[in-house]
């Protein structure tokens, strides 16, 4: 009987952190980058500092995500340039409620790897 529990306690011991490393491993800003690759990378390129071409055509200056202008937005700004559009940014189509909370928390994570 306390030889069971003592198992249980070591098994768990083991695998909690190994489950949170994991959790860890795959979070919001992993799943947010796969967004920002099918969804965002096409205007604002892989490294969040725009396209060339696409800025010629458009007329615009990206302004790299990573920016201090860029971060000094809050999340509920950014959900609304994602939902809504801003200036030539058009509304991106399409993007779950998960997904638009996910590719936020991958755009704040360009800024901290600087
Ligand atoms: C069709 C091209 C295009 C796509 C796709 C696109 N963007 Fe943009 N985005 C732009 C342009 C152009 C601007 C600059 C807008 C301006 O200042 O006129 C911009 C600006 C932004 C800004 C800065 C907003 C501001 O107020 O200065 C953020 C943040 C942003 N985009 C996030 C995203 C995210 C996240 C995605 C993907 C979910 C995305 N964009 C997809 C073209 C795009």
């Amino acid at each position: 009987m306390v030889r069971s529990l003592l198992r249980v306690i070591v098994v768990l011991g083991l695998a909690g952190p190994l489950l949170i490393a994991g959790i860890i491993a795959t979070g919001p800003e992993d799943e947010g980058k796969a967004v920002f690759l099918k969804r965002c990378k096409m205007c604002h390129g892989a490294d969040g500092k725009g396209n060339p071409a696409i800025a010629r055509m458009l007329k615009v200056e990206f302004k790299a995500l990573d920016s201090d202008y860029v971060q000094a937005k809050s999340d509920a700004e950014f959900k609304k340039t994602i939902t809504k559009g801003t200036g030539k940014m058009a509304a991106v189509r399409g993007a779950t409620d998960p997904e638009i909370v996910s590719v936020i928390a991958y755009i704040r994570s360009l800024a901290k790897k600087e």
